[in-house]
């Protein structure tokens, strides 16, 4: 009885003690007066971004170490939907998608944790962070109230991520300082209702204490309020800080100020220009944020890669993204620090809080090796080596037959036909080639809008192979419903007829490595998209290169891991291999080359390639004309004023047209004969923006493709830290004009422009004309 008494006080006095250590680490943050108040005293955020799904796990800790000798006290992550929720109703947290083991490494190395669910995250992730499952539903809409499928499909994974992270609130004892509401929902809507019914999301799901954030910006943050949730907002390297935040000042006079993205660098995309960002001017506005108090968090601190299929796209016009996610990030995408990584570290340990010292820089626990040429001399045909196939009477697309990724071929027999005939693709998402008896009659390229391919005359019925390989789905803007293969119809057509075909016989190859590993290699000549297989031996391992620039367009498996895509036309020509997928003795390669490679050799280098661009492709668009706009009348002409800020201009009166023609006369500045232009938005009959999906350049005079990837859809990528600008160092003298086809007749009440956002004025446009047509403009 004695004993049991004292078991008794025993456990009592055990549980005592483990309550007052859980109650000694709980803390509180919250958005104060003007500041954000951590355990009671005044904080300013400096936050580095990390992607725990781009970063092998092994390397997390040295990751978030780098963070915080580069400056920062806070490590901000996105939560990647589509990561987790790989098929619908199976959710995954384990080995490299335990995210609350990332969780708790920020917090065992003395850090905060900002975390943003979602469910929409972007991040050049593929869908956003949307599951591609919920394509499988025909009329799916995603982010609105209007589709009540995916409002249940976000609860249930909010409930989730709750689970994971919800202890791990501050105020539990865990490291999370805030949780972000959506992901910049003022681009994409305005609709209040949807915010709030996220916000309640979060909180249900068990973040019910924790200070909510949400992050839009300067130009439209006020579309919608969000109660409860302190407002960040977002832009690039050399931003004009008191520009950015004038705005939201006066309507949040008390507060505190964080920018909820500091864009370091940029992602890159297929066939453009590598992306960087100027140390100076990325450090100045840096500087400007600290000398006023100002919280941020750099995206990205360090970017890593989007192995295996999971870099996104961006459109319009059609952009998919690179697998390097290096993003000119301070620390590169083996995890070594930069001069951009030196440069912050060396103005922000004049801003530490009271008592804080910058840890030294942790050595990297992988060196960089390089690996000689690997020899392939195994290959397997694809079509030697097709799965089961499936009939369906429509064309659908990979979804529809439960495929997240990878490639598809739609075979069908076509009668003789003794002369030429046209084959339409409608649409082709994203890159095709075409077959006739496995013989390759051409390839089509979404990128390019391209749709119809020429048939020779076939002189006996012939089997037609549509091989189709889906890339990043859109992760940014309208388009991000984005089903892979065809998505609509194949036409076959000659002067007198057009036929839909029907009936097709349909080949589903996923990107899992258990699909690959199955094909059957031989000494064979590659014939097509193939796989080509080798060993190779190491004695030491480390980060390396894989130099893939001979190669044609694909992917590649290492030891089973899927390291992402490669493209000859660049401008990333290496693939990064962890150390840790690397193995001591004998190591497999395959890589699947849908294309063709010109030598069959790779060769791991010390270094990444990520700006050589290949040739053939730098000129899709048109500038190789001259316009002629003799005998038009523009429907509106006049100067804009010097200020930053969107430009509104009305027509005199509602007119319509397909194709406008944007002229800039002159620049703000004198003897500056460049043009630069942010976005340009059509406004309709209804005062909205019209969409631009569908727009498409026609021409311009000039514009900046090769130095950087500011060409002339970048008027009208949604992205407003990306400018068309005339081409750098470029003669030509003003006028300069754009031609747009915006696919079909609009009613036009004005436009709208923003001319560029950062420091820089040069190209800033004054003097202007407007016009609008029908038909086409003449050259
Ligand atoms: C936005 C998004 C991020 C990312 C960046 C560009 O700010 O919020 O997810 O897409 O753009 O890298």
């Amino acid at each position: 009885m004695k004993n049991n008494l004292l078991n008794l006080l025993f456990i009592l006095l055990m549980s005592i003690g483990i309550m007052n250590a859980q109650q000694s680490q709980s803390g509180s943050f919250s958005a104060g007066k003007n500041e954000f108040v951590l355990n009671g005293k005044p904080f300013i955020i400096r936050a580095g971004e990390l992607h725990y799904s781009r970063i092998p796990k092994q390397y997390w800790e040295h990751r978030i170490q780098m963070c915080k000798a580069m400056g920062m006290n806070t490590i901000c992550i996105y939560l990647f939907w589509n990561f987790h929720e790989q098929q619908e109703g199976i959710f995954d947290f384990n080995g490299q998608k335990d995210v609350a083991e990332f969780v708790r490494l920020i917090q065992k190395n003395g850090m905060y944790c900002i975390l943003r669910p979602g469910p929409y995250v972007c991040a050049e992730w593929d869908m956003g962070g949307l599951p591609w499952w919920l394509l499988k539903k025909k009329d799916l809409q995603v982010r609105r109230r209007s589709d009540q499928f995916f409002m249940d499909k976000v609860q249930i994974y909010l409930k989730e991520a709750g689970k994971q992270l919800a202890p791990l609130q501050i105020q539990n004892g865990g490291p999370i300082i805030m949780v972000q509401v959506e992901n910049e929902y003022g681009t994409w809507g305005d609709d209040q209702k949807y915010m709030e019914i996220m916000r309640d999301g979060i909180r249900s799901a068990g973040f019910d204490k924790v200070q909510l954030l949400r992050c839009d910006w300067s130009s439209n943050f006020h579309r919608y309020k969000l109660d409860g949730a302190v407002n960040a907002l977002n832009f690039g390297a050399g931003s004009n800080i008191d520009d950015q935040f004038r705005k939201f000042k006066e309507i949040n006079p008390t507060s505190p100020l964080m920018c909820g993205e500091y864009w370091t660098g940029w992602f890159d995309q297929w066939g453009r220009p590598h992306e960087t960002r100027d140390i100076n001017s990325f450090i100045g506005s840096l500087k400007d944020m600290m000398d006023r108090k100002i919280s941020f968090s750099l995206y990205m601190a360090h970017g890593g890669t989007s192995f295996g299929q999971w870099s996104g796209a961006n459109a319009p016009a059609y952009a998919p993204t690179t697998s390097s996610y290096d993003y000119n990030a301070p620390i590169d995408e083996s995890g070594n620090p930069t001069d951009k990584f030196y440069a912050i570290r060396d103005l922000l340990k004049n801003y530490l809080q009271e008592g804080e010292v910058l840890p030294k820089i942790p050595a990297n626990p992988e060196k960089t090796i390089t690996i000689p040429s690997i020899e392939f001399s195994k290959t397997a045909n694809i079509f030697d080596n097709l799965p089961v196939g499936k009939q369906t009477e429509n064309i659908q697309t990979m979804e529809f037959f439960n495929q997240g990724w990878g490639s598809i071929v739609y075979r069908k027999e076509i009668p003789a036909c003794n002369h030429a005939q046209k084959l339409f693709i409608k649409d082709v998402h994203d890159w095709a080639t075409v077959f006739i008896n496995g013989i390759i009659v051409g390839k089509l390229d979404r990128r390019k809008g391209e749709n119809t391919i020429e048939l020779p005359a076939m002189n006996w019925k012939s089997r037609l192979d549509i091989f189709v390989e889906g890339m990043g789905r859109v992760n940014y803007g309208e388009a991000i419903i984005d089903r892979k293969g065809i998505t609509d119809k194949v036409v076959l057509s000659d002067d007198k007829s057009e036929t839909e075909l029907k009936n097709w016989t349909v080949y589903n190859l996923p990107v899992d490595y258990e699909f690959q590993k199955k094909a059957k290699f031989n000494s064979k000549l590659a014939n097509g998209p193939a796989w080509y297989k080798a060993t190779f031996k190491l004695t030491q391992t480390g980060y390396t290169y894989l130099d893939m620039s001979s190669w044609g367009k694909g992917m590649v498996w290492v030891n089973g891991y899927n390291l992402g895509r490669f493209w000859k036309i660049g401008p990333t020509q290496t693939l990064c291999v962890p150390g840790c997928y690397l193995k001591k003795g004998i190591n497999e390669i395959l890589v699947l080359d849908v294309d063709k490679p010109s030598t069959t050799s790779i060769a791991g280098l010390d270094h990444a390639i990520l700006d050589v661009i290949g040739k053939e492709d730098t000129k899709y668009q048109k500038t190789a004309k001259t316009l002629n706009l003799n005998g038009l009348n523009a429907v509106v002409a006049g100067a804009f004023s010097a200020e930053s800020g969107w430009k509104l201009v009305d027509l005199p009166e509602i007119s319509t047209g397909r194709y406008f023609c944007f002229e800039a006369l002159n620049a703000q500045k004198e003897n500056d004969n460049t043009t630069a232009v942010a976005e340009f938005e059509i406004i309709g009959e209804d005062g909205k923006a019209i969409s631009s999906i569908n727009w498409k350049v026609v021409y311009v005079d000039s514009e900046e493709t090769e130095k950087a990837a500011n060409g002339a859809d970048k008027l009208f990528d949604i992205q407003e830290s990306i400018i068309w600008q005339t081409k750098i160092g470029d003669k030509a003298n003003h006028p300069h004009q754009v031609v747009i086809d915006m696919g079909s007749d609009v009613k036009v009440k004005g436009f709208r422009l923003l001319p560029r956002t950062d420091k820089n004025t040069k190209g800033m446009v004054k003097d202007y004309r407007f016009f609008l047509e029908k038909k086409a403009f003449k050259f």
